[in-house]
């Protein structure tokens, strides 16, 4: 087990470089085995989700060479081979192997997807788009086996329930090489999503629409990338470090941004009373003077992240006066970082999935549990800002999907180590 641990309470300055976004990252190193050519992706952070999928791959015989942030992914003797196990589990993401082995090989035996405990995150509508392009999908002794009918997968309408991120991915890779026409209702809009249908129609496919609620996928036969593709800038990354620049920053730019992608997140921050500046791919957070009290409502996109409730919390707490509000209407479950917040003092409670927020004045140094990866963000920003050391446990869950965050919490001027226990 990896800890974290900060003695906070000093004013951070400086630069931070955002690194690539960790949920397109994720999707496309498993849609890279839909092409027949070798795989280039820019942009890569360095985070153990990414060494996780390369394991996987590496058990179907595909190679992979990662250098600083760039990962060469050769599928060209790709084995198909059953994804059961622990290595399934450690990260939610290994359900695309799902979609992507589907549309290479007309079959998939993948585990159980574990990943964080943010309440129940089921996975029927993945099933149902899998279904819809005439696949058959049985559980099996922990194990999903799906498998397509001997002439192949097909073109269908597929209406989801709800703008599922990792059913409309899934549904993308499995019908890109189907026959026929497929048309995906109610997808979701995150621009994850129109990374992943660059990627894919720079290989070849055609899908029009990413980024919309209607998706279009005409079928073709194969895929094969031809140069590389650069992954967008982190969002859910670079609004932490906005937050964490708000609690306790004296002056901080945070490069290689899309601001639009940060739209609603730095509505809600700037309501608050935080000054930022924005350019075209980088902003500046002011120290932040006196704060406003807000509510704050989870939305799929283009609203409020869910990724961005948890590190948003610490700063409500810098708050002068009233009671924020924050509610989770993606996962009203997320809450595991309000009981390590309260064992560093901050006033907060949790009623009928309502985060109830109080400004606190100091926080104290604890020991605590990132039992998740956004939760830990917000212990993380708590630590930086409370007087004394804070030893985070499980700090493995910040590692999977924040970007060398040791080395640029340093840069900044901040006092945090991260040691094996
Ligand atoms: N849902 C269903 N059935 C399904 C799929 C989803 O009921 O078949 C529900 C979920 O339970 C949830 C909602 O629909 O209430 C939205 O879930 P979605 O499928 O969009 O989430 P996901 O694909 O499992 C991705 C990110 C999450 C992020 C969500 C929402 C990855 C690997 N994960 O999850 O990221 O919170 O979209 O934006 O891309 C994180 O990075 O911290 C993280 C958890």
């Amino acid at each position: 087990m990896k800890q974290m641990i900060i003695h906070g309470g000093k004013p951070l300055k400086g630069d931070v470089w955002i690194g690539g976004a960790k949920n397109s990252t994720v999707a496309l190193i498993p849609a890279s085995i839909l092409s027949r050519t070798m795989v280039t992706l820019e942009g890569v952070p360095r985070i153990s989700d990414v060494d996780n999928l390369m394991d996987l791959l590496s058990e179907m015989n595909v190679q992979c060479e990662f250098k600083q942030t760039t990962l060469k992914i050769d599928p060209a003797h790709i084995k198909m081979s059953p994804l059961p196990g622990d290595k399934i589990k450690s990260l939610r993401a290994s359900y695309y192997f799902m979609g992507a082995l589907l549309g290479r090989f007309g079959k998939a035996i993948v585990g159980f997807p574990g990943g964080d405990d943010i309440g129940p995150r089921p996975i029927d509508q993945h099933i149902k788009g899998f279904e819809a392009l005439g696949a058959t999908v049985r559980n099996q002794n922990e194990q999903i086996i799906i498998t397509s009918p001997e002439d192949g997968l097909h073109g269908a309408h597929i209406p989801l329930a709800m703008p599922s991120v990792g059913a409309t991915m899934n549904i993308i890779m499995a019908s890109v090489t189907a026959r026929g026409d497929t048309v995906i209702e109610n997808a979701a809009k995150e621009p994850e999503i129109i990374d992943l249908a660059t990627f894919l129609n720079n290989m070849g496919a055609v899908i029009r629409g990413a980024g919309t609620e209607t998706i279009r996928i005409q079928g073709v036969p194969k895929i094969s990338a031809k140069a590389p593709h650069t992954i967008i800038p982190d969002r859910i990354e670079a609004g932490t470090y906005v937050a964490l620049a708000a609690c306790v920053g004296d002056g901080i730019k945070i490069h290689n941004i899309i601001a639009e992608h940060l739209d609603s997140f730095l509505a809600k921050v700037e309501e608050m009373g935080v000054v930022i500046d924005t350019d075209e791919d980088s902003l500046f957070v002011y120290p932040a003077g006196d704060l406003k009290m807000i509510q704050v409502r989870t939305e799929p996109y283009p609203g409020f992240a869910t990724d961005l409730q948890q590190p948003i919390t610490p700063l409500l707490l810098t708050a002068k006066t009233g009671e924020g509000v924050v509610i989770d209407n993606i996962y009203p479950k997320r809450v595991r970082h309000i009981p390590e917040l309260q064992r560093m003092g901050a006033d907060l409670r949790v009623e009928d999935n309502i985060i109830l927020v109080h400004p606190t004045a100091h926080l104290h140094g604890a020991h605590v549990q990132a039992d998740e990866i956004r939760a830990g963000a917000a212990l993380m920003i708590a630590g930086l800002m409370a007087d004394g050391e804070t030893c985070i446990d499980d700090a493995d869950n910040i590692l999977r999907g924040y970007d060398r965050v040791e080395m640029k919490l340093r840069k900044l001027g901040a006092d945090v180590k991260i040691v094996e226990r």
